[in-house]
């Protein structure tokens, strides 16, 4: 009975400790209410100063395999934000423009050196058994491939898109042509191809002269920063797939989203005619496409380049003025014609597009009596929009630009002082790391032993083979 009793007693206990267990693990449950854990979560902010956390792309390693004027554009930049970017150049020559207009005898060119800043310079012939085994060592050390050769040329030299797939699947392999695929893929391009295959050269000029190519490397420059976004897309995308993608600009793309503009005006061409051109103005009928709009300003604020004093003899003493329509009355007393403010064929913008010919003649007879930079000061008092137009003399000398880096003068050990571009993007917490150009293979060695981590005795051979060296050298060598 007893025992019967404490059984009894025994299993009502165990029944309420099962219970206060059962109660234990709701309770213990309960937590998962508090903020789920979020993977990839970004690390809490530095409390750094601003500019000390280290640079943007601090651990990006970048095989350079490019050469003249769009690719090297894309891996400066994103050397001076931190990249470590390694230019593979071929033994004894490099990349071409090292030695094209060339100002300074034995000397790099500037067209070299303001391109290539920040980089380190490794040489390696490419199509050499022992150099493509070294190549194939950097493909696996490095984050991006960019390369800029004609179409077909890397995959000449083996570093085909699968074979580096294969050993890195980690890398992006970016690439600027000239074409995308189409008919005219296989075509060799040069910046005014580009402008002219981009519909800019179309569309830039007046409309009695021939199509004309501007001044900015829109074709070069202007595709190496595409291509540098489409690297830091492809890397954001990597922390999430793991893998590496094909990252490819071409020229003629990159120019036409600059001229993006055009092909709007071209589609409003089956609407009427373009209004904000003055040959609108001007009475002359407009063709099937987007005309060459001289210095017209692209938008509905209607602008021009005007004389100032001086420009008889100097070619840039021009400005540029635009007659934003909310400024209007502060230019009509500018210019000494307070009645046009209220005359009916002048006082609003759609009245004065038939006469912005005669509106220009006026504003220029008052900008002749100043200096460009007279216009501007007394200009930006009113809120008028004018820009002077600046030499290059006048950019390089400019304090301004040379405050915010945008202007940077650096030293070179064989052409002495030289000023380059620095990064025209400002970044708060990155400042831009804005160094020389290295000389051809000045960092062969450091690149083999810190990089790739051979051995002098791996680097003895490896120089020995002749994989790294000129053909002269190479004959020495053997
Ligand atoms: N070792 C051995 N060979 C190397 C080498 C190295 N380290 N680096 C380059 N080469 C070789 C290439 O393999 C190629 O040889 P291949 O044609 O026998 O295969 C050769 O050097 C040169 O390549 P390529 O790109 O054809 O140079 P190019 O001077 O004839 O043409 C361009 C120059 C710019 C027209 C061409 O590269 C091009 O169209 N690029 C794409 C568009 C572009 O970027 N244009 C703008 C330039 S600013």
């Amino acid at each position: 009975m007893v025992m019967r009793t404490k059984t009894k007693r025994a299993k009502s206990k165990a029944a309420a400790d099962k219970s206060a267990r059962k109660v234990a693990k709701l309770n213990m449950k309960k937590p998962a209410t508090k903020t789920p854990v979020r993977r990839n979560a970004p690390p809490r902010p530095s409390g750094k100063p601003w500019g000390e956390a280290g640079r943007a792309l601090d651990g990006v390693r970048i095989l350079d395999f490019t050469h003249v004027q769009s690719g090297p554009t894309c891996t400066q930049l994103l050397a001076y934000m931190g990249a470590d970017v390694i230019k593979v150049e071929r033994p004894g020559i490099g990349d071409v423009t090292r030695d094209q207009l060339r100002d300074v005898k034995g000397a790099d060119s500037l067209y070299f050196t303001m391109l290539n800043g920040s980089k380190r310079s490794i040489t390696i012939d490419s199509k050499h058994p022992k150099g493509r085994e070294v190549l194939d060592r950097l493909v696996k050390a490095c984050d991006v491939l960019v390369e800029n050769f004609a179409p077909g040329a890397l995959d000449r030299m083996g570093l085909t898109w699968e074979h580096i797939h294969k050993v890195n699947p980690r890398m992006i392999v970016a690439s600027v042509k000239g074409f995308g695929p189409g008919p005219y893929e296989d075509c060799k391009v040069y910046e005014n191809v580009a402008q002219c295959a981009g519909g800019s050269a179309s569309t830039t000029g007046f409309r009695d002269g021939p199509p004309l190519v501007t001044g900015a490397q829109i074709g070069d420059s202007g595709t190496g920063l595409h291509l540098a976004l489409g690297i830091v897309a492809a890397l954001f995308q990597r922390n999430r797939t793991g893998r590496g993608q094909k990252v490819l600009c071409a020229m003629q793309d990159g120019v036409l989203n600059l001229a993006r503009v055009k092909l709007r005006d071209q589609q409003r061409l089956r609407h009427g005619p373009l209004t904000e051109y003055s040959q609108y103005g001007e009475g002359v009928a407009f063709g099937l496409a987007t005309p060459r709009a001289g210095n017209d300003s692209g938008g509905g604020q209607p602008g021009w380049i005007l004389k100032c004093k001086g420009w008889e003899s100097d070619p840039d003493a021009y400005v540029y003025f635009i007659t934003q329509a909310p400024v209007w009355g502060a230019i009509c007393d500018l210019i000494g014609k307070p009645e046009w403010k209220s005359d009916p064929d002048y006082a609003t913008p759609p009245a004065r597009l038939p006469r912005l010919r005669k509106i220009f003649d006026t504003i220029e007879q008052w900008t002749m009596s100043k200096t460009k930079f007279e216009v501007m000061d007394i200009c930006n008092g009113y809120d008028i929009p004018v820009g002077p137009i600046l030499s290059m003399q006048e950019l390089a000398e400019e304090p301004s630009l040379r405050a915010t880096g945008t202007v940077v003068e650096v030293d070179h050990p064989t052409r002495g002082p030289y000023l380059t571009v620095g990064n025209p993007i400002k970044l708060s917490d990155s400042p831009a790391d804005v160094r020389r150009s290295p000389l051809l293979g000045e960092h062969t060695d450091e690149v083999l032993r810190v990089v790739l981590r051979c051995s002098d005795k791996e680097i003895s051979e490896i120089k020995a083979s002749g994989a790294l060296s000129a053909p002269e050298k190479k004959a020495e060598a053997a």
